[in-house]
């Protein structure tokens, strides 16, 4: 193993650059060289290929986003275009790639170490939405950052006394929405892995106004619908009595400065997958799972769903949040 690539792809997530930081760092301190690929596997075919060394990654540990840059790449799901790439890497002398991504991501480096290429992949994704590790990088960070924006709007919403529904993502994770609404003392949480009830979510806030609670908040994630559609759908009750406003998130969930658990968790989990490499191992993703940092095979993780925790699911239950109703399987 002499020159190892790295590249980050699908949507961005704070951490993937502390991550890239870590895999060139060790790298270098293990004699190989680094190599950088821009604009994920997009890049890859489009053979933008830059040498990394300290100066690169110096200060990137507290710049979020991926300064490497990052895409979604349809030709890349293709047979033609895994062949297109296994040559352009052979082409670079490429011995061993780290792919940091979400889930589609890391088919994609799948694909790739099933044709022989040593891959290691890091789970890179705000969504937390990756079977067999407890936290994916940058999620801490879009937690905090959700928080604050949360904290800002409760504090116009208890001014006016409204409803404030707020549209979180997560694709199709309700993690974010859940975490988020128990942190900042939120009411109700519409996640995708309950069913709505909207005659709870309508009791709930009757209770808060009639005990004159300056504010309530219910928190949607963006996998159940848009956060208007809800608005409409609890408007057209017509038992809501406070005024309701809607506050879409959006990207800037994903902008926020790493926190110090995702330098940390990026900066383990590149350290490991230049190990990883190193001592020969490929098609596994580096997770953490109780605090312990480790490799999971790839095969045992991409076809499976990730459960939202269940002592979160209890905790929100039992300090009287709305999360819908189990869905029968
Ligand atoms: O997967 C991360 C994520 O931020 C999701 O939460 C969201 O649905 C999606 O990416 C947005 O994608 P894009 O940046 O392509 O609009």
């Amino acid at each position: 193993m002499k020159r190892i690539a790295v590249l980050t792809s699908g949507g961005d997530s704070p951490g993937m650059n502390p991550a890239i930081r870590s895999i060139t760092r060790t790298g270098l301190h293990k004699g190989l060289e680094i190599i950088g690929i821009r604009n994920g596997y997009q890049g890859l075919l489009d053979n933008e290929f830059i040498t990394l060394d300290t100066h690169l990654v110096s200060g990137r540990i507290r710049d979020a986003g991926t300064f490497l840059q990052t895409s979604r790449c349809p030709d890349f799901v293709k047979e033609e275009g895994v062949r297109r790439a296994l040559d352009i890497l052979a082409d670079h002398r490429i011995d061993g790639l780290v792919v940091i991504g979400g889930d589609g991501s890391l088919r994609g480096a799948r694909d790739l170490h099933r044709c022989g290429l040593p891959v290691i992949g890091l789970p890179g994704t705000i969504d937390n939405d990756i079977y067999g590790t407890d936290m994916g990088i940058g999620v801490d960070t879009a937690l905090n950052t959700i928080i604050d924006l949360v904290d800002m709007i409760r504090a116009t919403a208890a001014s006016h006394r409204r409803c404030f529904v707020v549209e979180v993502m997560g694709r199709g994770s309700g993690y974010l929405a859940l975490m988020t609404t128990i942190s900042t003392g939120s009411q109700v949480a519409v996640i995708p892995e309950f069913r709505m009830n909207m005659e709870s979510i309508v009791r709930v806030l009757g209770h808060r106004f009639s005990a004159h609670y300056n504010n309530s908040v219910i928190i949607v994630a963006e996998g159940v619908c848009q956060g208007a559609e809800f608005m409409e759908r609890l408007i057209a009750t017509s038992k809501v009595k406070q005024e309701v406003r809607l506050t879409v998130l959006g990207h800037i969930q994903r902008g926020g400065t790493p926190t110090h658990y995702d330098r940390l968790l990026a900066s383990r989990m590149g350290e490991m997958a230049v190990l990883a490499l190193i001592s020969g191992e490929s098609g596994s993703m580096v997770s953490t799972i109780n605090g312990k940092t480790q490799l999971c095979d790839f095969n045992d993780i991409l076809e499976r769903r990730k459960a939202l925790p269940s002592d979160a699911i209890r905790l929100a239950r039992n300090i009287g949040i709305e999360i819908g109703d189990v869905v029968e399987s």
